[in-house]
């Protein structure tokens, strides 16, 4: 038998999710942020237990998971940082961002230093374009990023 991925206190707080809507597939996407917090990532264990909780198959929880970037199939840094490469982002100068960033932690976007620590990824709009170039750590957006300031955000990383 596997080993449960989900802590009995998930699981209760998935049974208060779903008791709030009256389709279980309401309460997918919470509950699926839910498991991402506990486990880190939506490993296949941790998607099948939300299904089984959910009364859903594994293959729509997966298909949602898999949808949406703010969702994680493997696992990532303790700090995940985004930087959107969309065209008004483009258009202000992210490139000389990644790049920096690229050079700062010594990886590229869908990479993970080795220590662990952080996840650099690019990805599309992040529905800020008046403040481009725009990236978030973790859930925390940060706004008409430099170079500088990314010296800046990464010295204050724990
Ligand atoms: S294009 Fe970057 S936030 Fe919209």
């Amino acid at each position: 038998m596997t080993a449960r991925m989900l802590s009995r206190g998930a699981l209760e707080e998935i049974a208060r999710l779903r008791a709030g809507y009256p389709e279980a597939r309401s309460a997918l996407i919470p509950s699926l942020h839910v498991a991402q917090a506990e486990v880190g990532y939506l490993a296949e264990g941790a998607m099948a237990e939300v299904g089984e909780a959910l009364g859903l198959p594994l293959t729509e929880v997966a298909s949602v998971a898999s949808f949406y970037e703010m969702f994680h199939l493997e696992p990532v840094g303790r700090h995940h940082i985004r930087i959107c490469i969309n065209i008004s982002c483009h258009l202000n100068g992210c490139d000389e961002v990644v790049d920096y960033l690229c050079r700062r932690l010594g990886i590229r976007p869908g990479q993970t230093t080795a220590d662990g620590r952080v996840t650099l990824e690019s990805v599309q709009c992040l529905a800020a374009c008046e403040e481009a170039p725009v990236l978030l750590i973790n859930a925390e957006r940060h706004a008409r990023v430099t170079p500088a300031a990314v010296d800046e955000l990464l010295a204050r990383l724990p």
